[in-house]
């Protein structure tokens, strides 16, 4: 039986791809880097830095880590721009609101594990800051996913033991590290072909929250 759902936020809870997409594109672009949406679907769930890193397999120069911080500032401010003037409770995705208020119905604690620093920002421009019973995401952790360490966190501030908990993910990488942690997943999205994963489905909307606790 399930006592808490630990969500990720990017591509979970709200779709925030298209405009990572165009943060990166921005950057790649003024340093004329090769960059395209194909490149764009493998930076799913890894952090910022890391996701520099598999933008910069395509450079044509080296760099040293302070350009890379530059860089990587350069992406963040123009995203954080987007996520001010773009950004609303309408791109929160179907079936989420209906499913956190009916596990919040049943009990149910509920959280967010995600490896992005703008969680805070991007709560609060969905509407979504005090919905939470806790938030665990990239200012509270050292290691990333596929490292179950932002969802061992999120369970601990629920006061949950791992095994209870049901991790909800759109990435491979999220996929791992909940599995990692002891934790059940269902997986959405991008994910919903991933074998691991304890539940599938292609959005919120088609899961119920029977199906989400009885595991
Ligand atoms: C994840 C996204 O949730 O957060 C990744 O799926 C992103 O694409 C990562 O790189 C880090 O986000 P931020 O907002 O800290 O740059
Ligand atoms: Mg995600």
């Amino acid at each position: 039986m399930i006592k808490g759902v630990i969500f990720d936020l990017d591509g979970v809870i709200v779709s925030t791809d298209e405009l990572h997409y165009q943060g990166w594109k921005y950057m790649a672009d003024t340093e004329g880097i090769y960059f395209d949406r194909e490149i764009n679907e493998r930076l799913r769930g890894v952090s910022r830095m890391e996701s520099l890193e598999i933008i910069m397999e395509k450079a044509e120069k080296p760099y040293t880590a302070e350009q890379k911080e530059a860089l990587a500032t350069l992406k963040n401010d123009f995203y954080k721009e987007l996520l001010a003037t773009k950004l609303s409770p309408a791109d929160i995705l179907p079936g989420v609101n209906d499913v956190l208020a009916g596990l919040k119905a049943a009990g149910v604690k509920i959280a967010i594990g995600s490896s992005s620093k703008n969680t805070p920002t991007i709560l609060k421009q969905i509407g979504l800051d005090k919905t939470f019973d806790a938030v665990s995401d990239g200012n509270n952790i050292t290691n990333s996913k596929p490292d179950p360490e932002v969802f061992l966190i999120a369970a601990e501030w629920l006061g949950l033991q791992p095994e209870v908990c049901l991790v909800v993910e759109d990435a491979e990488a999220g996929v791992t590290a909940a599995l990692a942690g002891n934790m059940k997943v269902l997986a959405v999205g991008s994910a919903a072909t991933d074998k691991r994963a304890n539940l599938v489905a292609a959005d919120m909307s088609m899961i119920t929250v029977e199906q989400m606790i009885n595991l």
